[in-house]
């Protein structure tokens, strides 16, 4: 299998790192390219044994998998570079936040099978929650290989286009929403006399240690929680002052502004994109 990535930025160099890693396909059938910073390039060859080339005919030429990797309003640009050279069989993932895949289609002017994924920076660690979406004329077995290449850095979610700007707030921006909550867990916890460092530092294990017994327990959210409650307890004590906060409705509020500001950069004119 032949992938390619237009564009080796920071999150391109999660998923093509996580897919080296996963040793689902041999380095020497991943091409990178980019822009001009051919020192990225070239460091990434020396990282992970890919290859890199600016010739877009070689680069194309019996390529399963071109990766879409640059900012969204530098996609226009990198259309107009790899058009003439497209072939029947090359099928697209765009991880480009916001760009339908009609317009990706009308800037490629070409209607080869179009995915898009909306990946988090949790790729970085091999955790990414991928949203993907899919225009109607991939294959089923082009998504399997998709799924499978997109499990190589985390989970994969399939929904609808439109849907998409779901996903973009609950897991594409998620990580923030969690550090967010976390800082003020640590201000909070600051406050009760020890050391901010120390704070810090047990606030870090603290949530490593809750992500790990909720990987590896079956049981819910819920009940993790509900076992370490007892009645009466210090706990209890806590939790009971949580609930007199509408903790949903803050979270309600928070997700469906950045579902509305999704759907506001995808409905932009063209120019700004
Ligand atoms: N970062 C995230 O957490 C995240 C999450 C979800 C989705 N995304 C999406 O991922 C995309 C990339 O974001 P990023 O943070 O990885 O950006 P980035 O680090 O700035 O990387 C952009 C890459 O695009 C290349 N590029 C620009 N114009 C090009 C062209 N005409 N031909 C080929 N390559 C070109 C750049 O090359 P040079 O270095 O040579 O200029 C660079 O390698 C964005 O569309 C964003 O919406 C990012």
């Amino acid at each position: 299998m032949k992938l390619v990535f237009y564009g080796a930025g920071n999150m391109a160099h999660a998923i093509f790192s996580g897919i080296v890693k996963s040793e689902m396909v041999d380095p020497k059938d991943i091409y990178l390219t980019n822009r001009s910073n051919e020192e990225a390039l070239k460091s990434y060859v020396d990282e992970l044994g890919v290859n890199y080339s600016y010739d877009d005919q070689e680069l194309l030429k019996d390529a399963d998998y071109i990766f879409l990797g640059t900012k969204p309003y530098d996609f226009d640009l990198l259309a107009e570079r790899i058009r003439p050279y497209i072939q029947s069989d090359n099928k697209f993932i765009s991880i480009m936040a916001g760009l339908p895949i009609l317009y990706i289609r009308e800037q490629l002017q070409s209607d080869n099978p179009i995915a898009r994924i909306m990946p988090n920076t949790n790729a970085h660690v091999g955790h990414s929650v991928t949203g993907i979406s899919y225009s109607n004329n991939f294959g089923p077995k082009s998504k399997g290989e998709v799924d499978e290449l997109i499990n190589a850095f985390g989970s994969t979610v399939e929904v609808s286009e439109d849907n998409l700007h779901q996903v973009t707030a609950i897991t594409g921006s998620g990580p923030a929403f969690l550090y967010h909550v976390f800082e003020q867990y640590v201000t909070a916890g600051t406050r009760l006399g020890l050391e901010k460092s120390q704070v810090e530092e047990s606030i870090r294990n603290l949530i490593i240690g809750t992500s790990k017994m909720i990987e590896r327990s079956d049981l819910g959210m819920d009940q993790l929680r509900k076992n370490i409650t007892s009645k009466g307890g210090t706990t209890q004590a806590g939790l009971d002052t949580l609930s007199k906060y509408d903790l949903e409705s803050i979270f309600e509020d928070c997700l469906k502004s950045a579902v509305d500001r999704s759907v506001e950069l995808s409905n932009q004119d063209d120019e700004s994109k």
